[in-house]
C-alpha cells in the first residue's frame, strides 16, 4: 500500500511528532508499504529532504495548487492538497497537538476523502478541549477532578476559590504538560494563569489529585494493560515525558486486579463517550484511597519506541510493527464502512 505519514506541523509538540513520524514510517517500510513522509508545514525542498529524495515530492509549485489568493497561500493547505496527487491508500496521522489533533486536519482529510488513522474530527475536537471532554465524561458518569474554566485573563477568579490548594492551572487545549503549573497558594495564581493563557484562549483550574499517575491505551476496541508512570518530578511534565531516565514505568502497573479492570473499563467508556476511533490513550490520577480521576483522552498519543502506547501493546504481545499495521487496517475498514453508509 501507499501510506503517507503526516508529521511535524506547527504545534508546541512538533518535535515529538517528528519522532513519532520517523518511527511509524520505519515500521511501515518494514511492513512492506510504500511510505511517504509529509511535514505539514514544510516546502517542497524540505519534503524531499525528509524523504531522502530529490524529486519525490513534485507538484508543490503546480499552478493548480497555487491557491495563494483563496487560501492565504498556506503551505499547510498545499501539503494536504498534495495528497490528491500522491493518492495514498491511507494517511497515518503522526501529528501531535494543535491543528493535527484538534479536528482541523481530520476535517480536511474528510473533504479530500482519504482514509486516515485515529479519531474523526468531532471526537478529536472534544478530546483536545479539556472542558468539553469533561462534560461528556460527567454525562457518562465517569470520574473527573473538580475544575473551573476561565474564559479570559479578566474573568472573575471568585469561583476558583472554592477549590482547595494545591490547584492545577492548565491551558484548556494543549498537550505535553505545556503551560501547566501546580499552584500552592493564591500568590502564585496570577502568573500561572497568565502563562497558561499564552497557550490557549481558555484556562482550566483543577483540583490537584495527590497520588499516582496511570495511563491506559485503547487499541482494537480493547483496553491494553494499565501502565504506572513514576516521574522524577511531582508531575509528569515535559522533561519527564521526553528525557530518558526522567521517569520509570511499571508495565503492567502494580495494582490490584479489580482496580486494573476498573481502570480499563473506565478508559473504554471514556474513549466511547467522546466518540473516539482507532486508538487512544486515557490518562489518570489515582488518589490515596485508590479513586481514579480521568485527566484526559489523547487521540494521537506518542508512537516513538519509548512511548506509552507501544509499551502497553508490547505487554499485550503486540509488537510495534503489528500495532502500526493494526492502526492503518482499522482506518481503511472504517473508511469503507462509512463510504457504504454514504457518510
Ligand atoms: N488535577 C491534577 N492533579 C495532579 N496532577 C495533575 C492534574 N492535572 C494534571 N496533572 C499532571 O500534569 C500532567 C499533564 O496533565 P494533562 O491534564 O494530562 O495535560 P496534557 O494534555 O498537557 O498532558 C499529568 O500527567 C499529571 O502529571
Ligand atoms: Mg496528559
Amino acid at each position: 500500500m501507499r501510506v503517507i505519514v503526516l508529521m511535524g506541523g506547527d504545534s508546541t509538540e512538533r518535535e515529538i511528532s517528528l519522532a513519532t513520524g520517523e518511527n511509524v514510517a520505519k515500521a511501515l517500510i518494514e511492513n512492506g508499504h510504500e511510505t511517504i513522509k509529509i511535514d505539514l508545514i514544510a516546502d517542497r525542498d524540505e519534503q524531499n529532504r525528509l524523504n531522502d529524495s530529490t524529486n519525490l515530492i513534485t507538484g508543490f509549485e503546480d499552478p493548480e495548487l497555487n491557491l495563494g489568493k483563496i487560501a492565504g497561500g498556506t503551505r499547510f493547505l498545499k501539503n494536504i492538497l498534495l495528497f490528491n496527487r500522491l493518492k495514498p491508500d491511507v494517511v497515518f496521522n503522526a501529528l501531535h497537538g494543535g491543528k493535527g489533533e484538534n479536528g482541523i486536519v481530520q476535517g480536511l482529510l474528510d473533504i479530500i476523502e482519504v482514509p486516515y488513522t485515529g479519531s474523526g474530527r468531532v471526537a478529536s475536537m472534544l478530546a483536545m478541549e479539556k472542558d468539553k471532554s469533561k462534560i461528556f465524561f460527567k454525562k457518562a458518569n465517569l470520574p473527573v477532578a473538580r475544575s473551573y474554566v476561565l474564559a479570559s485573563m479578566d474573568s472573575s477568579r471568585d469561583i476558583i476559590k472554592r477549590l482547595p490548594y494545591p490547584q492545577v492551572v492548565k491551558p484548556n487545549d494543549q498537550g505535553s504538560t505545556v503551560g501547566l503549573k501546580i499552584v500552592q497558594s493564591e500568590i502564585e495564581m496570577d502568573s500561572a494563569i497568565e502563562d497558561a493563557f499564552n497557550y490557549s484562549s481558555k484556562v482550566m483550574v483543577e483540583e490537584y489529585i495527590a497520588g499516582r499517575e496511570l495511563t491506559v491505551a485503547i487499541f482494537k476496541n480493547k483496553a491494553l494493560p494499565v501502565i504506572e508512570i513514576k516521574p522524577k518530578h511531582d508531575i509528569y511534565d515535559y522533561e519527564c515525558k521526553y528525557s530518558s531516565g526522567m521517569s520509570e514505568y511499571d508495565v503492567p502497573a502494580h495494582i490490584d486486579e479489580w482496580l486494573a479492570v476498573n481502570l480499563q473499563k473506565i478508559s473504554w467508556r471514556a474513549h466511547l463517550a467522546l466518540g473516539c476511533e482507532g486508538y487512544s490513550r486515557v490518562d489518570f490520577r489515582l488518589n490515596q484511597t485508590n479513586k481514579p480521576f480521568i485527566l484526559e483522552v489523547n487521540t494521537l498519543p506518542g508512537m516513538t519506541d519509548t512511548s506509552l502506547v507501544p509499551k502497553a501493546a508490547r505487554e499485550a504481545g503486540i509488537n510495534f510493527n503489528s500495532l502500526v499495521e493494526g492502526i492503518i487496517e482499522e482506518a481503511i475498514d472504517r473508511f469503507r464502512t462509512e463510504k457504504k453508509r454514504g457518510l
